[in-house]
């Protein structure tokens, strides 16, 4: 390949240098045969809009954007996807002829690697959601869609979320309670932990009483060695512990996808990422 002439790409954070998203696209390139160049850029968030900008009009096609700016490209984009509006946040940005669009391709990540790579029967599924944060409204529309028979979100701060279970109520059954509200019945399927505590070496005061033998205990967030919550989950005995190490890669291919129109297949490329994770 000729990275020269190759049509960029890459993913902007801050901070950014342990991203994967580099290793993951280029998996992806090699398994595709596409001629793919794809960056890693630190960008603080003051920098965003400049950087941004600057990308596009260097003949870049397209970002990933991750970790503090998605809520914040939402305000540049000219055209966004309906995912990405409800989400209230972009991670996939397409440079076109007419301007800038911006998509979500979290949601859809998260769905595939837990219907499909892990088997999870959704509908009719009750399921917890810890945080009511951003991570949370990113997926609370893909889950509703799937028609799990109760959505309950467990927050810290109660009124966030009050106000995001209110806002979703018209897609299906979402309700909200404190942590310390959080009781053993219904009997929850899934639990996601979608609070940022981890990646501040903080351990919230998680709800022990919603775990069953039979509950499946999925983390947003992923480390090469298990994270807080994962851990937390295993000890007070989760039928499985899975941390998001299947959605980063299936909301790459997702991106992958619509900047290229081919879509990898992610099997090998997840195996291939937790195998040089260890
Ligand atoms: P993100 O976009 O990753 O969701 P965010 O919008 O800042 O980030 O939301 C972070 C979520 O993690 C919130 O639900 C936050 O709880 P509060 O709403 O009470 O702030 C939650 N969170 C972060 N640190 C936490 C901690 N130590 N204990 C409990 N919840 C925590």
């Amino acid at each position: 390949m000729d990275e020269g002439e190759a049509d960029r790409y890459g993913v902007m954070g801050y901070p950014v240098s342990h991203s994967r998203s580099p290793a993951i696209h280029r998996l992806f390139a090699i398994q595709t045969r596409q001629d793919i160049h794809y960056e890693l850029l630190e960008v603080a968030p003051d920098e965003l809009e400049t950087a941004v900008k600057q990308f596009g009009r260097t003949g870049g096609k397209g970002l990933n954007i991750t970790v503090p700016h998605k809520s914040e490209v939402a305000r540049l984009v000219d055209d966004m996807s309906e995912r990405a509006s409800i989400a209230g946040a972009v991670n996939t940005l397409v440079f076109n002829d007419d301007g800038l669009y911006g998509d979500n391709t979290d949601g859809v990540g998260l769905m595939h690697d837990l219907q499909v790579n892990n088997s999870l029967e959704l509908k009719g599924a009750n399921i917890l959601i810890l945080g009511a944060g951003g991570a949370t409204r990113g997926i609370l529309s893909p889950l509703l869609e799937a028609e799990p028979g109760s959505i309950i979100i467990a927050n810290r701060t109660f009124p966030k979320a009050r106000s995001l279970a209110d806002h979703f109520a018209n897609q299906g059954p979402v309700d909200a309670c404190r942590f310390e509200d959080v009781r053993s019945l219904p009997i929850y399927d899934l639990i996601i932990n979608a609070t940022s505590a981890g990646l501040k070496g903080e351990v919230p005061p998680y709800p022990e009483e919603a775990i069953h033998p039979a509950t499946f205990c999925y983390d947003l967030s992923y480390g090469s060695r298990p994270t807080p919550f994962s851990r937390w989950a295993a000890r007070h005995g989760a039928a499985k512990s899975v941390m998001g190490w299947g959605m980063l890669v299936e909301q790459a291919a997702e991106s992958f996808h619509i900047w290229r129109s081919v879509r990898p297949d992610t099997t090998p490329v997840l195996k291939q990422l937790t195998v040089s994770i260890g």
